[in-house]
Formats: C-alpha cells, sequence, structure tokens
C-alpha cells in the first residue's frame, strides 16, 4: 500500500469498501507501523486507527473482517470488545467507554480514499 511519506495515507477506491464491510491497510514497518481501517455502514464511511483501545491490537484477525455476527458493531478479535461503527465508542468489553481513534476521510477526484493521519 503506498504512503505519500505524510500525514494523508492512500488507502483504496471507495467503490472498493462494501456497505457493512470494512479493509484494512498498514503503513510502515514494525516497530513503527501505523495501522488503518475503512468501514462503510449504513452508507457513510469511516476510518479508525487500526488499534484496540484495550491491548493495541489489530482489530481484524481475519483480514479485513470488522463487524460482529449481527453486521451492526465493530469487533476485536482478541477479546471481543464492540465499537460503534459510527464513533468508534466501545460498549461492551474490557474497554468499555474508550474510543478507537477516529481518522478524516478525504476522497481525491479519482474517487479514491485518503485518510488523514493525526500531528
Ligand atoms: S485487545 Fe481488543 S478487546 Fe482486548
Amino acid at each position: 500500500m503506498q504512503d505519500d511519506g505524510g500525514r494523508r495515507l492512500r488507502l483504496c477506491p471507495a467503490a472498493e469498501v462494501p456497505e457493512g464491510g470494512g479493509r484494512g491497510f498498514v503503513f510502515g514497518r514494525m516497530p513503527e507501523e501505523f495501522r488503518v481501517f475503512v468501514i462503510r455502514w449504513q452508507g457513510e464511511l469511516r476510518a479508525y486507527e487500526n488499534a484496540c483501545p484495550h491491548a493495541g491490537v489489530s482489530l481484524d484477525w481475519t483480514p479485513d473482517r470488522f463487524f460482529d455476527r449481527t453486521g451492526d458493531l465493530l469487533i476485536c478479535a482478541l477479546h471481543g470488545a464492540r465499537f460503534r461503527p459510527d464513533d468508534g465508542l466501545c460498549v461492551a468489553g474490557p474497554c468499555r467507554g474508550l474510543r478507537l481513534p477516529a481518522l478524516a476521510l478525504e476522497c481525491d477526484g479519482d474517487g479514491v480514499l485518503h485518510a488523514i493521519r493525526p500531528d
């Protein structure tokens, strides 16, 4: 995956993110890697840092699988924390009340999504 070296991270064409699904991306290399995922839920695209507030691991142990069986909540595969897709708030599990860090999303003229990494 490309990284322009700055805060603006090229993800994928928006059309490649299905309703009720997501895609994960890794930028850089350990120990400096930065993990991001983008989801589409109820027609809205959102991006979060792919780091569970409980222990910092990626939520998806199966690549690109971020939603639980209900399709209404995001899930961390390690200890089962559940997060609201619209704002990343943890509503169940060991990090209840904490949030997934949200990233701003931009769509360029070619329909490609870019996440804006915080300072
Ligand atoms: S690391 Fe995500 S719930 Fe424990």
